[in-house]
């Protein structure tokens, strides 16, 4: 099995701990897009780890964890989360970098800033956006480049130049960055390199890999919310994009899908709640951003959304996750289709201002009582929980396979 664990939603959907309970098979977990603007959460006997760039199969000894060509990278906060994963007594993880991975340069942050991005679509000021601008811009700086002194003097200095352009004076010292940037190419050296012939040398001899998708789907540069959006390629054609390998290599795809629906930034969300069910939702959950501890939006979970996930992506299976948040409420919302001063739509509009003045048209569910946190098999679950589960299969044609009950690594309900 080559599997792709992939956001169904606008990210933060406890992929993290579905690719850590997939992974515990696994050769390789390979990263393809996206950098430390992702927090992927795994609880297990070391601690919690937030792990932002670091693919989270690593936490399993024997696991190899490849950051690939479509991610962009932050050393300084790379070292920061090895760090962190130290502090918990872990072993350090095995790596393997893409040379042709991007970097991000203290300018990429400060340009957020300055261009406002921040403010407007609520990004996570990781210089996630001005890195992959460069990099399409062809004036960015990648990890194989680090050797070259005057290629990295000439990516600072380009940098700088188009900040103190707009008013930021001196913005920061480049003597030292660079010496950072060369401290990090000397620890990382023995890392660097062909990863995508790395892992396509371990698909042949058989070995299990899995790309873990960072953010979620509506927050693709295409597919997604534009332009509340990331500047990554989120779903499983990222998985090609951002490694190099063949999505037909695939065999199977599970899309990550929290049991309600949560976002955070700007942007349209026809299923937000901004009563007490959602506040309700958002206390339970712990939704807070692990990147940037911002209050995520809350609301119910949008089948018509997950519907066009499903077929974007090709999901093969659904993990759902945090079934256990919706215990104790009296009544479950599921938005089965969109109303319009047209009409009631089905399918998800490419256009936000469109998506934003649809109003969500519900089917109610009973809710139920029991703690779930403790349930390990189907049959153990509430019957309305049983319920919700069906229905949210059959109104998208793909099973729901596994169920997250809880934040512990094993407390995971498997679907046969
Ligand atoms: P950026 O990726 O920092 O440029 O932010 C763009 C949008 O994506 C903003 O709305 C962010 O809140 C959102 N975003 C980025 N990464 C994540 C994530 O890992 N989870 C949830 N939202 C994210």
């Amino acid at each position: 099995m080559t599997t792709a664990v992939i956001g169904a939603q606008w990210g933060d959907e406890a992929k993290g701990k579905i690719t850590h309970f997939l992974a515990r098979d696994a050769h390789y977990t390979v990263r393809f897009n996206g950098g430390p603007n992702a927090g992927h959460t795994v609880k297990d006997r070391h601690g919690t780890a937030k792990l932002h760039h670091i693919p989270v199969g690593t936490l399993h000894e024997g696991c190899k964890g490849v950051l690939g060509h479509g991610m962009v990278i932050d050393p300084w906060t790379l070292q920061d989360e090895l760090a962190a994963l130290e502090a918990q007594g872990r072993p350090r993880p095995k790596l393997g970098f893409s040379d042709r991975v991007h970097l991000i340069l203290p300018h990429h942050k400060l340009r957020e800033q300055v261009q406002g991005s921040a403010q407007r679509i609520g990004t996570t000021c990781r210089g996630i956006g001005p890195c992959y601008e460069d990099r399409a811009g062809r004036r960015g700086l990648r990890l194989g480049e680090l050797d070259e002194e005057d290629t990295v003097r000439a990516a600072l200095g380009a940098g700088i130049a188009e900040l103190e352009a707009a008013g930021c004076k001196d913005p920061y010292d480049v003597e030292k960055v660079l010496r950072d940037l060369q401290e990090f190419n000397e620890q990382a050296r023995e890392q660097v390199g062909d990863m995508r012939a790395e892992v396509e040398a371990a698909l042949a001899s058989g070995r299990r890999v899995i790309f873990e998708g960072a953010q979620g789907t509506l927050l693709d540069l295409d597919w997604g919310t534009y332009p509340y959006v990331t500047s990554s390629s989120t779903t499983v054609h990222g998985v090609g994009w951002g490694t190099g390998i063949r999505s037909e290599q695939l065999t199977e795809v599970i899309g990550v899908v929290k049991a309600y629906t949560t976002r955070v930034g700007e942007g349209p969300f026809p299923s937000e709640d901004n009563g007490a069910a959602g506040e309700q939702l958002r206390e339970r959950g712990g939704e807070y951003g692990t990147t940037t501890g911002r209050p995520r939006r809350c609301g119910w979970l949008d089948l018509v959304a997950l519907r066009y996930a499903c077929r974007i992506n090709g999901f093969t299976g659904l993990a759902l996750t945090k079934l256990d948040v919706l215990s104790g409420l009296s009544e479950v919302n599921l938005c089965v289709a969109y109303r319009t001063s047209a009409g009631t739509v089905e399918d998800f509009p490419a256009a936000s201002r469109e998506l934003s003045s649809v109003a969500p048209v519900y089917e109610s569910l009973p809710g139920w009582n029991e703690d779930i946190g403790g349930t390990r098999c189907e049959d153990e679950l509430p019957r309305a929980a049983r319920r919700l589960l069906s229905l949210v299969g059959d109104f998208v044609g793909v099973r729901v396979s596994l169920v997250g009950v809880g934040p512990a690594e094993e407390e995971i309900v498997v679907i046969d």
